[in-house]
């Protein structure tokens, strides 16, 4: 197996994607912008062969690079795990000829209202939605939809532009706010819980699944900044509760035909128990949120995707043994990082279930919390039992202070 990876040197995940595909034994060329000398140890090592691009966001030069490469002609494969390259991976398939999803199947899992529209039609539940591309319109839908609403670019990632409506008179600041996007959704606001259905499917069924809690709402946890974002992988995904987003998220990937991957969907859990889709991308979660799902099973999901990639299926043995919770940390502060204060007393209480701390050193600059998802570092805590985990993420969220100034 031959194949084609976007980008492996960026996001901090993908030489992990690269590594899972060199042990199931494919062989690997890279299209990046990083120069081979600043590709990260594990993605050089990992690799074949190296095209360096100018950019990966000029889809014509991408496309006229790749295919004047020598040895474009055999590959079997051309894949992106992040989400800007989607359709750039999409345009080399159908220029080389290689099977996968095509530009067209790809657009679903890019524009938001189309998403919707396909989901529509296969009759699952989204919530109710327009699109708008000028104030005016952004009026009429709202007037249709009623309050409180949700406004979010089609295009949108790592929440930014999103926004909550209540009322008329800040509709009108959010199209203000929002007059840098030339296409929004707006769409009805689903009051519950809200939680991911991941996937690592082939031939379009899941070899893998995962369901991860959000907690709280992303959309508070960015509007918050004291607040400690968690994200919890959970250990039963089967329960009953959770059942209608299952059914969903199956739901969801028929409609939308897709065939081998990761994909990451979020969805709304209302206390009703219905389920509301969010959104998919056809792409793992980023985040760190495949390390979550190693975690959760002490397996490694960047070789099972691999595999199910290349071979069909997945022969690590999968056991959902924990629920495995990160919890980030954002500092007080401004500047550099001065203080971090409780994790001796963490560590001594709850070490034996912390296996991993990844917060930035003393010294390091602060990072904008509202650019990073996992602002100034993250632990990882898990528990077979899931109030155990939650009582400890709940008390290293209080208790760990990180400082800066
Ligand atoms: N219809 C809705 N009802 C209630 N909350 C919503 C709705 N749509 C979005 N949100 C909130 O806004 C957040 C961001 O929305 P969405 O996931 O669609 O955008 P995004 O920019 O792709 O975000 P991210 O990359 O962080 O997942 C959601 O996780 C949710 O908390
Ligand atoms: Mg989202």
């Amino acid at each position: 197996m031959r194949v084609l990876f976007l980008s492996p040197g960026y996001p901090t995940e993908m030489p992990f994607f690269c590594r899972g595909l060199a042990a199931v034994g494919a062989e690997i060329v890279g299209v990046g912008d990083q120069p081979d000398g600043a590709l990260p140890e594990m993605a050089r090592h990992a690799l074949a062969d190296h095209i360096q691009v100018p950019s990966l966001w000029d889809e014509d030069a991408v496309v006229a690079a790749v295919t004047a490469w020598p040895g474009a002609r055999g590959f079997d494969r051309v894949e992106c795990l992040w989400e800007p390259g989607m359709l750039v991976a999409a345009r080399l398939r159908e220029a080389l000829g290689i099977p996968g999803m095509t530009y067209a199947q790809t657009i679903p899992f890019r524009d938001k209202e189309v998403m919707k529209r396909v989901l529509d039609e296969a009759g699952l539940r989204t919530p109710r939605h327009r699109s708008a591309r000028s104030g005016n319109q952004a009026r009429a839908a709202a007037e249709e939809i009623g309050y409180p609403l949700i406004v979010k670019p089609i295009a949108g990632a790592g929440s930014a532009d999103t926004h909550r409506v209540d009322e008329p008179a800040q509709l009108e600041r959010v199209i203000a706010a929002t007059q840098h996007v030339a296409e929004v959704s707006v769409e009805e606001f689903i009051e519950g819980r809200e939680f991911t259905f991941d996937t690592i499917c082939a031939g379009g069924t899941p070899q893998y699944h995962n369901i991860t809690w959000y907690r709280p709402r992303p959309l508070i946890a960015r509007t918050l900044e004291w607040v400690s974002p968690q994200m919890v992988a959970l250990k039963h995904p089967e329960q009953d509760e959770l059942s209608a987003g299952v059914r969903l998220g199956l739901g969801v990937l028929e409609a939308l035909g897709f065939e081998d991957g990761f994909t990451h969907m979020e969805w709304f859990l209302t206390d009703d128990g219905e389920a509301v889709f969010g959104e998919i991308g056809g792409r793992p979660p980023g985040a760190r949120s495949v390390d979550l799902m190693n975690w959760a099973c002490d397996f490694d999901a960047f070789t099972a995707w691999a595999e199910a990639l290349c071979h069909g299926r997945i022969s690590q043995p999968i056991e959902r043994r924990w629920n495995a919770s990160q919890i980030v940390k954002r500092a007080h502060g401004e500047g550099r990082i001065r203080r971090i204060e409780g994790l001796a007393g963490i560590m001594a209480r709850f070490g034996r279930w912390i296996p991993s701390v990844e917060l930035l050193p003393i010294g390091a600059p602060r990072r904008n919390w509202k650019a990073t998802l996992l602002s100034d570092g993250w632990l990882v805590v898990r528990h077979p039992q899931l109030d155990r985990c939650l009582e400890m993420a709940d008390a290293i969220a209080a208790e760990l202070q990180i400082y800066a100034d």
